[in-house]
């Protein structure tokens, strides 16, 4: 089967967060059981595209507004990565040195237009069209209503929703944009008074998947302004749990490591990685290690983070390193805690591709206190380096973490809270402390698969029901 995957992200072309992990690997394991996936998205002005080499397969002007815009179509031909891979050049709208900024609404409004414009070039079209999160809400909206895409209209869409917290809303100002529809629908891209992308999508795809089946139902049940709709459109919703990259995620062959590992060499692996980044961050390598990756945010919980420090690290019973950037505020009030904590304390302010793989693999825990957690990778990749996860019971992180009090190899906590937060890291110090216990919970998690192999196939059954019902 044809799958095109269109995305905002695609590692390790581009990556915010989890949508480039999960759009970087999905395909390639789809295309492991057979089929035919592409991803294609923005062309940027970051690293990876000026240091590969892309073929020019189209060129094109598309309408936007009162404007005409140029855009080509480019494939990657100087790496393989398991599918074809194409981008959208506009210049300068989407070439730039960021994946988002606060020109958005055009930007991917004119990626969208420019993919549907070269789809409905191809000879081989593809048989699904799927969708990733708001900044391509608008493609199963323009298949079903634009005249120009008539001849796509048969095409199954899928929107995957990796988080409904960004929904792309835009006014009605900005509706010349869009190229010419059947007005007699325009209510299709109404939600709550705006133009909301997400929404139109949930609305328009054929089917509708969330990265977790607990966030669906969270979605469906709580209020977040698109329960009523997810409820209403419940038939086409299902839950997928996301998967992991094993062959990126491999503490055997990651090259970024301090000392690879595997089951059998999980202690000494773990200490080596652990050392190196004890000598690199000022820590006491006899004191357990409890990390945090990840973007400073509210969705994250990030900005409980300085308290529950402050907390956990006057007891003086282990070291903290934090690895993100986000918030000015949290930043902020993290990096102030250093002095005072010298020794059992640091935090690296940005992104650091391969200081993540490090930590993942020479921590003991990883915390994720999270509001919001739609799947959540940093807990798989922690399993599957040995790292025990203490998270709040959310989303994907009720899916994937089970309690060590219910048989389980995690700490699991309810609240968004200081106290339940720092209660949780408690009960990890003191799992540490029962050395066979802890060993044993190591060696358990990294045989843990979670890999793509099983969701893959998920997506390619629920693409299967859409085509042959
Ligand atoms: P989200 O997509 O909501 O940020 P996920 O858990 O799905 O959360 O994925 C986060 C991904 O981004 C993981 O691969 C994680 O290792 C990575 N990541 C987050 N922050 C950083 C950072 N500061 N440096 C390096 N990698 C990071
Ligand atoms: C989003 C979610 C995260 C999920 C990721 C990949 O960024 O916040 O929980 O793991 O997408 O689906």
């Amino acid at each position: 089967m044809n799958i095109l995957h269109i995305s905002a992200e695609c590692y390790p072309l581009a990556k915010v967060g989890g949508l480039a992990d999960v759009v970087g690997a999905l395909p390639k394991y789809q295309n492991g059981l057979g089929q035919e996936a592409s991803v294609i998205m923005p062309f940027y002005n970051l690293k990876f595209f000026n240091e590969n080499t892309f073929d020019v397969v189209y060129k094109a002007r598309l309408k936007m507004g009162e404007s005409n815009i140029d855009f080509s179509i480019l494939k990657l031909t100087s790496l393989n990565l398991g599918f074809d891979m194409y981008c959208v050049d506009i210049r300068p709208l989407l070439y730039q040195d960021n994946v988002y900024s606060n020109d958005d609404t055009k930007r991917f409004l004119a990626f969208q237009i420019a993919v549907l414009d070269w789809i409905k070039s191809l000879t081989k079209k593809p048989e699904v069209i799927h969708c990733h999160d708001h900044h391509t809400g608008l493609v199963p909206f323009m298949v079903q209503q634009c005249y120009d895409y008539k001849i796509l209209r048969n095409t199954p869409t899928v929107l995957t929703i990796h988080n409904a917290q960004y929904q792309g809303w835009f006014g009605y100002e900005h509706l010349n944009l869009l190229p010419e529809f059947n007005h007699d629908h325009i209510g299709l891209l109404d939600w709550d008074g705006t133009i909301n992308p997400l929404a139109v999508a949930i609305k328009c795809a054929w089917r509708v998947t969330t990265v977790s089946q607990s966030y669906m139902e969270e979605l469906q049940n709580e209020a977040n302004g698109l329960e009523a709709l997810l409820k209403h459109e419940s038939a086409k919703c299902i839950g997928i749990l996301n998967g992991i990259d094993t062959e990126v995620w491999d503490p055997m062959n990651d090259e970024y490591l301090e000392k690879n590992y595997k089951v059998t060499s999980v202690l000494s692996g773990k200490k080596g990685n652990k050392k190196y980044l004890c000598q690199q961050f000022n820590l006491d390598p006899s004191k357990p290690l409890i990390s945090f990756i990840g973007r400073l945010v509210g969705e994250k919980g990030a900005d409980i983070l300085p308290q529950v420090f402050e907390s956990i690290l006057k007891q003086e019973s282990c070291n903290i390193l934090l690895l993100g950037s986000g918030f000015d505020e949290t930043e902020k009030a993290l990096l102030a805690l250093k002095d005072e904590f010298k020794g059992n304390y640091n935090v690296y302010v940005g992104y650091n591709e391969q200081l993540s793989h490090i930590i993942y693999a020479g921590s003991d825990f990883l915390i994720m206190p999270s509001r919001v957690e739609p799947c959540g990778l940093n807990q798989m990749y922690a399993l599957r380096y040995g790292t025990i996860p203490i998270v709040r019971s959310i989303g994907g992180l009720i899916d994937t973490v089970t309690d060590i009090d219910d048989n389980g190899f995690g700490i699991r906590h309810k609240e968004v809270s200081v106290k339940s937060s720092s209660r949780a890291i408690e009960r990890g110090i003191d799992l540490h402390a029962n050395t066979t216990k802890f060993n044993d919970i190591r060696k358990r998690i990294m045989k843990i698969d979670h890999s793509w192999d099983v969701s893959a196939k998920a997506y390619v059954y629920l693409y299967n029901s859409i085509i042959n019902p």
